[in-house]
């Protein structure tokens, strides 16, 4: 997919990814990238959020590769207030951080961006179109190596958006319920969706 011919910005991000992530979190990147293109042209009502998530899809993960004591520094300097849980795994913090990254490095100054990266991990109630649509591409891109992946793309197919975005964030809750207590956002946005 020409990602340059869907937003001027494409080669100035895609050149700062190259040089900060690992080769697979690279792949990932551009892989929810061109998968949320492909949704977008999917579902009529997304028609005019292409640009958007590309740019939310290609900056999402921009921090993963961060060491988490400079995650934490850098909450510290965006001024975000860090949970108990964020402190204990300052890896939550990618999202919040990268969204910051997003607006402050390359001047990307749009809300629905701005939280659509920043929840991308939790979601949240209320949460925006193109939110959801990182949300579920985060979640279902091709690359993505378990079978729930490939099932939310078939729900997507022959169900639509609503119950194959269900669907991701029911099981994300679930596989995170096996580990740990999930962040209430989490189990919010599963609440909202109904
Ligand atoms: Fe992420
Ligand atoms: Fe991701």
């Amino acid at each position: 997919m020409d990602l340059a011919s869907l937003t001027p910005r494409a080669h100035e991000i895609i050149a700062a990814l190259e040089g900060r992530l690992p080769e697979k979190t690279l792949r990932h990147t551009l892989s929810v990238a061109e998968w949320s293109v492909e949704v977008c042209r999917r579902v009529p009502a997304f028609a005019n959020a292409v640009e958007q998530c590309l740019l939310a899809g290609l900056l999402h993960d921009f921090c993963k590769a961060v060491r988490p004591d400079e995650l934490l520094l850098q909450a510290a300097y965006y001024g975000i207030e860090v949970s108990n849980a964020q402190r204990d795994k300052p890896m939550l913090l990618h999202g919040p951080i990268a969204a910051h990254e997003a607006r402050s490095r390359f001047g990307i100054d749009d809300d629905a961006i701005f939280e659509a990266i920043y929840f991308h991990t939790t979601g949240f109630p209320n949460m925006g179109v193109v939110g959801q649509i990182l949300y579920l591409c985060d979640f279902s891109e091709p690359l993505r190596p378990y079978p729930e992946a490939h099932e939310a793309r078939g729900l997507l197919d022959q169900h639509g958006f609503a119950p194959a975005l269900r669907f991701a964030a029911q099981n994300k809750l679930g596989h995170v319920l096996r580990k740990s207590l999930p962040d209430p956002l989490t189990e919010a946005f599963v609440h909202w969706l109904g």
